[in-house]
């Protein structure tokens, strides 16, 4: 039994992210993170005022939109927070419906209910603002078989999709918000959306003196959708989220997680192609199979890629963030395999940062 039975959710739609040049930052999505490119619009299918790429990867699908002139709203976007996701769509029933119900409990309305059609049938939209600059954009697509979107064309200037790395879903999409707001926004999923807070997290909130941030995860009824919502906090160094909200010019998309069912393999066929991970300094696996316990994958492949484990009361997970994909410090990817464990790596705060003070011990540093 959910509690947002009033709204009813199928899954993530796609994440659009804006920024200053999408025909280069498709490229980067293809070739370092192995997307296929699915469908694109611009002044060729008759959309004057902006370029965007479609692509996808198992289920994710990510658009790449960029401004085509100075008054576009894009470029705005572009200077104010640099390249940023702007809008975590989801994929409902009826998005008239959704857009109502969401508006009736307080969300504020950014685009009415509406259809665009073509050729391969329409597609029902709307949209509503959450923290920051950021939407939610319903998205009804029932009664469409096209590449995309009405007005985007299919789109496959490489030939052949590209075989993948092996990302398969998106798992979590955590936002950033100011010192303070966590609990407002939580409460806002919770109003708005019918989420709730996920069981693990109930009463309690991540806070070290090394991450310094506070976290909340909100999720669907059926725990399809996943929103962690962090808020700096008081440490012994500024705050990671304190210095995105500087960059960013405010809340925003943090990271996006997506699944891989073979992260040894998905993580090294990244690495091959570029993709820059945060480093695991070596002493954090002097103990981690202590801390994890048994796991199926080899530990050498993961203490040689630099991937981390963590475990709860419901099984393992393994992990890896990577490093900020663009020159302002603000958005990032994870990448994430579940074996059981519905959380989201928390000991792995704890233990990272201890290793790096062992390894500055050891350099008489500490
Ligand atoms: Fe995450």
């Amino acid at each position: 039994m959910s509690d947002n039975d009033f709204m009813p959710i199928d899954g993530w739609d796609h994440v659009e992210i804006w920024v200053g040049n999408a025909k280069q930052a498709a490229y980067f999505y293809e070739s370092a993170f192995g997307f296929t490119r699915a469908a694109y619009a611009g002044p060729e299918t008759g959309v004057r005022d902006r370029a965007s790429y479609v692509l996808e990867q198992g289920e994710i699908r990510l658009v790449l939109t960029s401004g085509l002139r100075a008054d576009s709203e894009i470029c705005r976007w572009a200077a104010v927070h640099g390249d940023s996701a702007k809008d975590v769509a989801l994929t409902v029933p009826d998005a008239t419906n959704a857009y109502r119900q969401a508006v009736q409990r307080g969300a504020r309305g950014v685009a009415e209910p509406h259809w665009v059609e073509d050729e391969h049938g329409r597609v029902e939209l709307a949209s509503i603002a959450t923290y920051g600059d950021n939407v939610h954009t319903f998205v009804n697509r029932g009664e469409y078989t096209g590449a995309y979107l009405p007005g985007y064309r299919s789109d496959s200037p490489n030939g052949n999709p590209s075989p993948g790395v092996g990302l398969i879903s998106i798992d979590h999409v955590v936002g950033n918000v100011e010192l303070g707001r966590m609990n407002e926004w939580v409460e806002f999923y919770e109003r708005v959306l019918g989420f709730q807070q996920l069981a693990h997290f109930s009463d309690e909130d991540i806070s070290t003196e090394y991450s310094a941030l506070m976290s909340k995860v909100m999720t669907d009824g059926q725990g399809k959708i996943k929103f962690p919502i962090n808020e700096p906090a008081e440490g012994r160094r500024k705050s990671q989220i304190e210095e995105y909200l500087e960059f960013h010019g405010g809340p925003g998309v943090q990271h996006v997680a997506m699944q891989s069912n073979d992260i040894v393999k998905t993580v090294a066929a990244l690495r091959e192609h570029g993709v820059l991970f945060m480093s695991t300094p070596d002493a954090y696996y002097d103990v981690v199979e202590e801390r994890v316990g048994e796991i199926e994958e080899d530990w050498g492949d993961l203490r040689k890629l630099g991937i981390l484990a963590d475990r709860d009361e419901e099984g393992y997970l393994l992990q890896l963030f990577t490093k900020i994909v663009q020159d302002r410090p603000t958005l990032f990817f994870e990448v994430i395999e579940r074996h059981g464990s519905r959380g989201f790596g928390i000991g792995n705060f704890k233990a990272l940062f201890e290793a790096i003070e062992r390894e500055q011990a050891l350099r008489g540093n500490l």
